[in-house]
């Protein structure tokens, strides 16, 4: 049986949630790989709203949900989300929900040095969820983190918080911070220990019996390609690799188990935070596309950037991510515009480029060459067939689907579930 891997192909926003939702359903297992509490996805069925930052999204279906050991764990925020979907009727239980034991965890102190080096960043800020989501990786490469597995075993952590206090300490000192509350800290892990610990368990060995049982298991990726930490426009990134092939490390699967990669890719650009965005809109446009597709982030609530579709970017990210066929999202934004643009290439001093350069002063300077389109006036909102959509819009969509090399799988048109026109089933592929 097909497995499937959704990865943003963009700065994340792509509308990821909605089209996991709909493979969700229909998955016997949906893994979270990367990332933490910093995603933030959308799920709406019927009339209920759920708003899901660390949970996979297959909970909410009731289907065996994952956290894999490449995701970093807030534990009080797992604590809050799950007592949030559960006062909205979803049952959340040791059969349900299984979090990797070895998974990496985010502490008070984690979110309190992204605070502190964000505010002392100045000209050089990231624009972070301020979640403490790169502090916690940094730890985990660092080999000073506390990882779900210490919960069970508190009374034999001092080497580990040795190291982990004598690493902050230092830096908490240079922001003129108090050392860390070792005592403090210690209590409030104690405090979670057993909610965490009910989860817990070796995740790889589930996956491999879910496997082996010819199950289908979707892995759902957080942010986006462009936000990976060696990928993306760096240092305006997330600290997590957002790639498809984080989908097996960061879960303990090999890399043949993951199967079909569904690129989700907005049929415009947003970005949230600092870094270079070549086809940004300042205009009247620009605020168009944020007004029509609601451009707020889901966590922070910060307005996003908004910009034309930059093919440039896509191709890319589809190509570093082996992305097998994209899903396209909020076409419907695009309805009303009497003309529509699309970034085929950059200009850099005089010089044409048809990739995104590595390096950030670069990035920023890349001039966007557009193409202009004809746009359409008749609503693509709820459209379930090619039949249902204008002439143009679908000129749009081909367009999109050549400029990127990538065919389209799926194309979305609202955030109900239903509203999609499948053109290739990624889990029957
Ligand atoms: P961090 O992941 O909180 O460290 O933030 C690093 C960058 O990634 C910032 O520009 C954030 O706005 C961006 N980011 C992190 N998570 C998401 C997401 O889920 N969607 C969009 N942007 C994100």
């Amino acid at each position: 049986m097909a497995n499937v891997t959704v990865i943003g192909a963009q700065w994340g926003d792509e509308g990821k949630g909605k089209i996991v939702d709909w493979l969700a359903s229909r998955a016997d297992a949906v893994v979270r790989f990367q990332g933490g509490h910093n995603a933030g996805h959308t799920l709406v069925v019927g009339d209920q709203v759920y708003k899901l930052s660390l949970l996979p999204s297959g909970i909410v279906t009731g289907t065996l949900s994952i956290i894999g050991n490449g995701v970093v764990l807030d534990p009080w925020a797992l604590k809050s989300e799950v007592a949030k979907l559960e006062s909205q009727g979803v049952s959340i239980t040791p059969e349900n929900f299984a979090l990797a034991d070895n998974c990496a965890l985010i502490l008070p102190l984690h979110r309190d040095l992204d605070g502190l080096r964000e505010t002392a960043a100045g000209s050089g800020k990231i624009g972070t969820t301020g979640r403490g989501i790169g502090p916690a990786y940094e730890d985990k490469v660092g080999r000073r983190a506390i990882r779900v597995c210490d919960l069970s075993h508190l009374d034999k952590m001092d080497p580990q918080l040795d190291r982990l206090c004598a690493h902050h300490d230092a830096l908490r000192a240079g922001f003129g911070e108090p050392p860390v509350d070792r005592a403090a800290l210690v209590a409030e892990l104690k405090e979670i220990a057993d909610f965490v610990l009910q989860f817990a368990q070796p995740v790889w060995k589930r996956l491999k019996k879910v496997r082996k049982a010819g199950a289908r298991i979707l892995f759902e990726g957080a942010q986006g390609v462009l936000l990976d930490v060696d990928h993306g426009t760096y240092p305006f990134v997330t600290s997590s690799n957002t790639v498809s092939g984080t989908a097996a490390s960061g879960s303990g699967l090999g890399p043949n188990s993951t199967g079909f990669v569904l690129g989700i890719v907005k049929a415009y650009t947003t970005r949230v935070g600092s870094g270079p965005f070549p086809t940004e809109l300042d205009d009247e446009a620009g605020q168009r596309l944020g007004e029509r597709g609601h451009e707020f982030g889901t966590v922070t609530g910060r307005q996003r950037r908004c910009g034309w579709f930059d093919a440039v970017l896509v191709r890319q990210s589809c190509a570093i991510s082996g992305v097998t066929g994209i899903a396209l999202t909020k076409v419907d934004v695009l309805d009303g515009f009497d003309k529509v643009k699309i970034c085929t290439g950059y200009r850099l001093r005089g010089k044409i480029m048809d990739y995104f350069p590595a390096h950030s002063a670069d990035q920023a300077e890349v001039e966007p060459i557009y193409e202009e389109m004809d746009g359409w006036h008749e609503t693509t909102a709820g459209a379930r067939s090619w039949a249902d959509l204008p002439a143009n819009a679908i000129k749009y969509i081909q367009r999109v689907q050549e400029l990127i090399e990538t065919p389209v799988a799926l194309v979305s048109t609202s955030p109900q579930r239903e509203d999609t026109i499948l053109v290739r089933d990624p889990f029957l592929d």
